[in-house]
């Protein structure tokens, strides 16, 4: 639906006001009526540099989910304040792991005599005190654009026999160790936080390499191999293309695999006349497929079931809106603030993530 012209008005003159004060990033997967208003969009590793990158604004504005507007305050100095249009924008996979659970699975490790040969690798999509855990126990934090050479780099830390605790995307963890990194699917376990031990023996872990927590994309999760299968009979010489957040299935039987830079990019690239179908979050495919229509390029969403991020969904323009216009009146709301301790350490896991070869 087109945006509503008073809001759209109103989001203008507030920002312009504000000028170089303000800074507002946007993820991939915003809708279309805030992400005209984004100063930068990208992948959450782009995003996370950006917001490191951008010691002037006073204010940033994040169009995104919770976990990214914490990791942009860890990278930011102190006073510059990060703003989350609604703070019930959260991640369901990164609430899918929380401070005491790893603090415990750590607990199962050490008992079973591997936790010395263990090294975190944290996706992105984690709360600080994730991270924090993470910066704690010498790890790195990955997103989906970086994660083999996180793992890479993980696995360069311990033993011929050492271990990565991949938390809390098991797909992401699974789908990069098996595919960039020669692992089997033998050598990857999956810890379920809701069991005792884990629901993992002593040996069980002492055997593995990737040790996944049991967390998952509830958007990503949805897409299915008849999924895959019905679109290449019904759009003949479909190329498939899907986020590495889908189950491993999906992307063994996918053409290509990519974070949403790298999906774009690729859309980008792709030849007039050829045909795609993408599975990841629908407001970005719906944006892709209107942009590339004009230049000939077919672009589909990989399944029929509508597939949008509802915490991603939650900023619209009414919520930013009201946050420009707050801020333009001098008052800073939804500030996102991480604690000192917290942060300090989730910075550590951080800046290991930026200095990636
Ligand atoms: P990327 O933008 O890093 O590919 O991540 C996708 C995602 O699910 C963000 O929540
Ligand atoms: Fe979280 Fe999935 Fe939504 Fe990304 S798309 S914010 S991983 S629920």
């Amino acid at each position: 639906a087109p945006s509503d012209p008073d809001l759209v008005a109103r989001a203008r003159a507030a920002k312009e006001s504000l000028g170089d004060r303000v800074f507002v990033l946007g993820h991939h997967y915003q809708r279309d009526e805030v992400i005209q208003f984004a100063d930068v969009t990208g992948d959450s590793f782009k995003l996370a540099r950006e917001a490191a990158a951008r010691p002037a604004a006073e204010y940033i504005v994040f169009c995104g989910v919770h976990f990214m507007a914490e990791s942009a305050d860890i990278l930011t100095s102190d006073d510059q304040r990060v703003i989350l249009p609604d703070l019930a924008a959260g991640c369901s996979m990164a609430d899918m792991a929380t401070a005491e659970q790893v603090a415990e699975a750590w607990d199962v490790l050490t008992e079973a005599g591997v936790a010395d040969d263990t090294v975190p690798v944290s996706y992105m999509n984690s709360s600080a005190d994730i991270k924090a855990f993470t910066g704690r126990h010498g790890g790195t934090i990955c997103t989906s654009s970086n994660a083999k050479r996180a793992l890479t780099w993980a696995f360069e830390q311990v033993s011929e026999n050492g271990k990565v605790l991949f938390l809390p995307d098991q797909h992401l963890g699974r789908n990069t160790a098996v595919r960039e990194l020669g692992l089997t699917l033998d050598d990857c376990v999956v810890y379920n936080p809701h069991r005792p031990n884990g629901g993992l023996t002593s040996e069980q872990l002492r055997r593995a390499r990737m040790i996944l927590w049991r967390g998952h994309c509830s958007v990503h999760g949805r897409f299915t191999l008849d999924s895959v299968n019905e679109v290449r009979e019904r759009l003949p010489g479909v190329n498939v293309l899907v986020h590495p957040e889908c189950r491993h299935e999906v992307v063994a039987a996918a053409d290509q695999v990519g974070s949403t830079e790298h999906i774009i990019a690729t859309l980008d690239a792709a030849p007039a006349g050829s045909r795609w179908a993408i599975g990841t979050e629908l407001n970005l495919v719906r944006r892709l497929a209107n942009r590339y229509a004009e230049q000939g390029k077919e672009i589909v969403f990989l399944d029929r079931t509508v597939c949008f991020c509802s915490t991603m969904n939650r900023i619209d323009l009414p919520h930013l809106v009201w946050a420009l216009e707050s801020l333009a009146a001098g008052k800073v709301v939804n500030r996102i603030e991480v604690d000192r301790e917290t942060e300090h350490y989730a910075k550590l896991a951080l800046e290991r993530m930026l200095a990636l070869p």
